[in-house]
């Protein structure tokens, strides 16, 4: 721009011709603003994009902005870093979750095992005592029976919370029908389930998140929803699996932050590259919860 202006008052000088001049001046300025406008214009997408990227939503790009040029680059290396960030994020998340759930199978063994059997063993005596008691200690003893053999009860359940045997033992199908059928006979909440027989192969890792993100999204739909109904279902679709916890609750108001179960299950699904949605409508038309991960042939 600067050697066409040259160019031009060398042609044409302008010799004292203020009016000439200051509108050359301003033409320059304004070409100057719109060239500098655009060159940089990537650079204000990008800031914004920064301010955006949240590590438990991975998956946000720029996209290149044309020629190449320092912005470009920069645009690339941003790329290549939340590339790099994402990575590490799943890696980390991965071995949170190792560690956790290693020390809640360890939990879930000895509470099973070693209270779970001292307690029944316990029971067992009990009753022995109230057969042989008198008809005044009696009722006692069956009363302290009774409480051991609920303790027993509790422990198991708790055991199972922890770590549930039959994703184990079963699989996933059956260890989601199992603690639907347990969650609402607790609570009395209405829980429709269409599960799928035939899953596409789910690695582990993934088969534990969709279990844990169903048994986290019920969990929230009995204590915050106030809701009647809620419906649970695990479907194939081309790219995978997907898990819909859906309810007919009060919804919530944006998703809230902090460090809760709705946390949790984001760093979850980042873990095994699944996909979170949550959305609720406005009060009254409820949560739904909808988890997408990819079978074992498609993530390898
Ligand atoms: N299904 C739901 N219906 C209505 N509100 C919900 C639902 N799930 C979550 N919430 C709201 O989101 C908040 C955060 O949930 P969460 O992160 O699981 O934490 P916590 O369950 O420990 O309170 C809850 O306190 C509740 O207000
Ligand atoms: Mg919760």
């Amino acid at each position: 721009m600067l050697a066409v202006v040259c160019l031009v008052l060398t042609v044409e000088p302008a010799n004292g011709r203020v009016l000439v001049l200051s509108a050359g001046l301003v033409a320059t300025l304004v070409i100057n603003v719109l060239l500098m406008r655009r060159a940089f214009a990537p650079l204000s997408k990008l800031t914004t994009l920064m301010a955006r990227v949240d590590p438990l939503r991975p998956g946000q790009r720029l996209e290149s902005p044309g020629p190449a040029s320092e912005v470009t680059l920069l645009a690339q290396s941003f790329n290549a870093m939340l590339d790099r960030l994402e990575t590490e994020r799943r890696d980390s998340a991965r071995r949170a979750s190792a560690a956790q759930e290693d020390e809640r199978r360890r939990l879930a063994g000895e509470l099973h095992d070693e209270i779970g059997q001292s307690l029944t063993a316990m029971a067992l005596q009990l009753n022995r005592l109230a057969e042989r008691s008198s008809d005044g200690t009696r009722a006692e003893a069956i009363d302290a029976r009774d409480s051991a053999l609920q303790l027993v009860d509790d422990v198991r359940s708790l055991a199972r919370q922890l770590r549930p045997e039959a994703l184990d033992e079963l699989g996933l199908v059956p260890a989601l029908t199992n603690l639907i059928e347990r969650l609402s006979a607790r609570t009395g909440l209405v829980i429709e389930r269409d599960l799928e027989r035939s899953l596409a192969p789910l690695a582990p890792d993934a088969e534990l998140v969709l279990y844990r993100v169903a048994q986290e999204s019920l969990t929230n739909v009995i204590r915050h929803a106030r809701a009647t109904h809620a419906e649970v279902t695990l479907k194939n679709d081309p790219e995978g699996v997907v898990l819909a916890v859906r309810d007919d609750g009060r919804g919530m108001d944006g998703e809230p932050a902090g460090n809760g179960g709705l946390r949790f299950m984001r760093e979850r699904a980042v873990m095994v590259g699944g996909d979170l949605r949550i959305t609720t409508g406005a009060s009254g038309r409820g949560t739904q919860v909808r988890l997408r991960v990819s079978s074992e042939q498609r993530s390898r």
